[in-house]
């Protein structure tokens, strides 16, 4: 399975609010093992559908990677029945490069959604696996992590994007000239 293209903030599909799955079928289990596969090439913790530039509601998460064991979460049409208590973590994002910031999210999630299998799955997280949920949760939603600190940081962010971004251009510009 080859590993697909993130889309880059500010890509419209990260700002839109992605479609409920309806059957979960051979596209969807290999857009699942696409984007599995993507998110640990990156490697990643988390990657939500949209970043694909598939905009339906689908999330991996692998908390543990690259730490420990591998623990995939595949989730289709996945939501947050009910939170608990308040958590500040460093985060940062496949599609918003070179940006990390905290976040205050709950501390633990109850999340509802369907397996591969059709099997309607419900899992208690907290901690890390908490946070990873609400960022891939909020992707569906068309919001970014960016999104959710104060006006005065996103300020600092979206200057400190427009540097990386003209960086990024230059290099690429240099690297077309070589022979
Ligand atoms: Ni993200």
């Amino acid at each position: 399975m080859p590993v697909a293209k993130i889309r880059i903030y500010p890509d419209p599909i990260l700002q839109t609010k992605a479609a409920e799955i309806e059957n979960i079928d051979d596209r969807v289990v290999r857009l699942a093992s696409e984007m599995a596969e993507t998110m640990y090439a990156a490697p990643g913790v988390g990657l939500a559908a949209p970043q694909v530039g598939v905009s339906e509601r689908l999330i991996v998460v692998d908390a543990r990677h690259p730490e420990g064991t591998n623990e995939l979460i595949t989730l289709i049409n996945p939501e947050i029945i009910n939170i608990e208590g308040r958590i500040v973590e460093e985060e940062g994002c496949l599609s918003v490069p070179g940006i990390r910031e905290n976040v205050a999210r709950a501390q633990r999630v109850l999340i509802r959604g369907y397996d591969l299998d059709e099997r309607q799955r419900e899992i208690e997280a907290e901690g890390l696996l908490a946070v990873a949920f609400q960022h891939e949760i909020d992707h569906l939603e068309g919001i970014l992590f960016i999104d959710r600190v104060s006006r005065l940081k996103r300020g600092i962010i979206q200057r400190k994007m427009r540097k990386l971004m003209q960086e990024t251009k230059a290099s690429k510009e240099q690297g077309s000239r070589l022979f």
